[in-house]
């Protein structure tokens, strides 16, 4: 089975209300394929999901950009993944490396949370990825590895996962991985994936992405055959955003 392109915009905690309107309209123009071939998912926070949500193309899904561990109950400031059910909020984004270095969110804390999420209906978006001085001592894998098995340990169905590689590195920063920097993590979590959890999940979970993704670095990242789409933040509160969700047809018709 092909794993169909996948585009996530991560707005992090960005815009006002007259700026979360001027990206919906932009977003709504946008001539992009069809959802057949991209499933493009935006995540705007919290407290303007409902907006967007009644407002964006029916084509085009919403996500959270997290949610609480458990059943919800006596937590103050937390949104639970039965409240993202209940308002019809169909994915959420979790384990980002900005909650995990900024909130000290651990790998089994992310483990739990996606496993809880799944477990009332929600898809996710699971985020991993090394750190430069990782990277630089050589254990970019191992930390990957370490993260998804985290998952792995929790979770059984791997349907409704789509995984997120991006290197902390390259989050924020202007400073892409390479495509052949990319390809290889992607290649590698996939062969991790096959022997840890089994053929069947490492053929058909998607692999995306992200850390500086733009309009003009997309297609080349999105040619590599183990990236199966984009986890973008800055540039997808900007026009370019359509560009990359149009990147992967861009390059098979330019093949
Ligand atoms: P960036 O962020 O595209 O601004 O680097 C990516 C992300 O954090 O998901």
């Amino acid at each position: 089975m092909a794993r169909k392109f996948f585009i996530g915009g991560n707005w992090k905690c960005n815009g006002t209300l007259e700026e979360v309107k001027k990206i919906v309209s932009m977003l709504n123009e946008a001539e992009v394929p069809s959802e057949n071939f991209v499933e493009v998912v935006v995540s705007p926070p919290f407290v303007f999901l409902p907006l967007v949500e009644s407002l964006l193309r029916p084509d085009f899904q919403v996500a959270a950009q997290n949610c609480w561990v458990r059943k919800g109950g006596a937590f103050t400031g937390e949104i639970s993944a039965e409240m993202l059910v209940n308002l019809g909020i169909p994915c959420v984004i979790l384990g980002h490396s900005e909650r995990r270095s900024l909130l000290n969110e651990s790998n089994e804390f992310v483990g739990d949370k996606v496993a809880y999420a799944l477990s009332v209906g929600l898809k996710v978006i699971a985020c991993i990825g090394e750190t430069l001085q990782q990277r630089e001592s050589g254990s970019t894998m191992a930390v990957v590895a370490a993260q998804t098995k985290a998952i792995a340990d929790k979770v059984s169905n791997w349907t409704h996962v789509v995984l997120a590689y991006e290197p902390v590195w390259a989050i924020g920063t202007g400073k892409v991985a390479t495509p052949g920097q990319a390809q290889e993590v992607h290649l590698e979590l996939r062969k991790w994936l096959h022997d840890s959890v089994g053929a069947e999940v490492a053929a058909t979970t998607r692999i995306i992405y992200g850390g500086s993704v733009n309009g003009a670095n997309c297609r080349e990242l999105s040619a590599q055959p183990d990236i199966d789409g984009f986890l973008v933040g800055g540039a997808s509160l900007k026009p370019e955003f359509a560009d990359i969700i149009r990147s992967l047809t861009v390059m098979k018709s330019q093949l």
